[in-house]
């Protein structure tokens, strides 16, 4: 398995030359380039950068911001910073915001390739469970939502100017991609979280059955209606109730919805009292509601009640920087549900990780850490556990 460099080039042209030229020759050693801060940060993002070695001056940046940048993306990168006029202050000031090493230009590349080959060793176990669990506390976690990727901390921040907000909001995005997670966020950071939460999953009742959900009924209202029922929004007076899989709900039951979330009142089903809420109305989905909307499967007007705000939480392709970060702490989680006592995860491994495309996002992640957590015979997470996960294809197990 090849490691995946990041060379940041500074002015001095010749000499990046040749250390470009010296890396490109080390096989086991893949190169990629940037000769400016935004390349470099693209590349965090997108690729599964192992090292990074850059120039101490880039352009328009301060390198030491650039060196904390580059740690928020990708905490688990190493970066090694060579300067034209190194002097120990620079160095002391790199080395404490987490640089790996500092040298100076002009290089001796024997030297370098060293420093790279000690720096991958490093990374070879990622995460010991010291640093393990000094990553996850440093972690931005608005609500345990883990992620310190641009996208997420979009996410997060949104969510919390919104939770104190008594906006209805629509949470859209892939299956497994965190939507009940940012739900769950808005309810308890806001000044409801006091009161009921109530989830119904719109998907798994059909038409009548979701109707007495939400709205309950009165004795009699239909065949086996023994007992009065109260429905979820009753059950959510005050609080918040979470409409999850909302483009599933029939057209008939939306025109209900409608006048609950204009009129706050609704009757039960098969009742003549109108009954008065106070609920804020979160919904959820991984349908595309325009298209629905177009097709006149879901009402405009319903449509733009609900969707007052709207959070599209991002693929977890979108954000693999987030990776490392959500591995270590399902690692942590599961060592203490579970009794495991995984120390980390071998660096081939993780890099099995960056590489897939995880169409069932982090809940997918989850699965195959924990799946690899119950296989390791040892208290590392090697590749060979991670394999029916990442190509699909369960016989591998065999190989065990
Ligand atoms: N950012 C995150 N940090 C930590 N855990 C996460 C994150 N996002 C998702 N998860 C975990 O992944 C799993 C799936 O998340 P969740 O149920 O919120 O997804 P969803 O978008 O509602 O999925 P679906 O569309 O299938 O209902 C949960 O176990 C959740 O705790
Ligand atoms: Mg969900």
């Amino acid at each position: 398995m090849k490691t995946n460099i990041l060379v940041i080039t500074g002015q001095n042209r010749d000499e990046w030359d040749k250390i470009i030229a010296s890396l490109q020759k080390n096989k086991s050693l893949f190169v990629f380039t940037a000769n400016k801060a935004g390349t470099a940060y693209k590349l965090l993002r997108t690729e599964a950068i192992n090292i990074a070695l850059s120039d101490y001056s880039i352009p328009k940046v301060n390198s030491i911001s650039f060196l904390k940048k580059i740690k928020v993306l990708r905490p688990d990168v190493e970066v090694v910073f060579l300067s034209e006029n190194a002097n120990l202050s620079k160095a002391i000031a790199a080395m404490k915001e987490g640089a790996y090493d500092f040298y100076e230009l002009p290089v001796n590349l024997r030297l370098l390739n060293a420093v790279i080959s000690k720096a991958i060793e490093k990374q070879a176990l990622l995460f010991e469970k010291l640093e393990l669990e000094r990553k996850v506390k440093e972690v931005f976690d608005f609500g345990n939502i883990i992620g310190r990727s641009k996208p997420m901390q979009r996410i997060t921040e949104l969510v919390s100017s919104l939770a104190q907000k008594n906006v209805n909001v629509l949470i859209t995005g892939e299956t497994g991609v965190g939507k009940e997670l940012v739900a769950n966020a808005l309810h308890y950071n806001s000044a409801r979280s006091a009161k009921p939460f109530v989830k119904v999953n719109c998907a798994a009742f059909n038409k009548g059955v979701l109707e007495s959900e939400l709205f309950g009924h009165e004795i009699g209202s239909f065949t086996g209606a023994v007992t009065k029922r109260l429905g979820r929004f009753e059950l959510a007076n005050e609080g918040t109730i979470f409409l999850d899989e909302i483009g599933d709900v029939p057209l008939s039951t939306q025109v209900k919805l409608l006048r609950v979330l204009q009129e706050k009142e609704f009757e039960r089903v098969g009742g003549n009292e109108t009954i008065k809420i106070d609920t804020r109305v979160l919904a959820g989905t991984n349908k595309d509601m325009k298209k629905l909307v177009e097709k006149q499967k879901f009402r405009s007007d319903l449509y733009y009640r609900l969707n007052v705000v709207h959070i599209e939480v991002p693929t977890l392709k979108e954000r693999k920087g987030d990776i490392p970060l959500l591995v270590s702490f399902f690692i942590n989680k599961l060592n203490d549900e579970k009794d495991y006592k995984i120390k980390g995860i071998a660096k081939e491994a993780m890099q099995i990780l960056m590489n897939y495309q995880w169409p069932g996002n982090v809940r997918e992640l989850e699965n195959a850490v924990e799946s690899a957590m119950a296989l390791a015979q040892k208290n590392v997470i090697e590749p060979k556990y991670l394999v029916a996960f990442t190509l699909g294809d369960l016989k591998n197990y065999s190989s065990l």
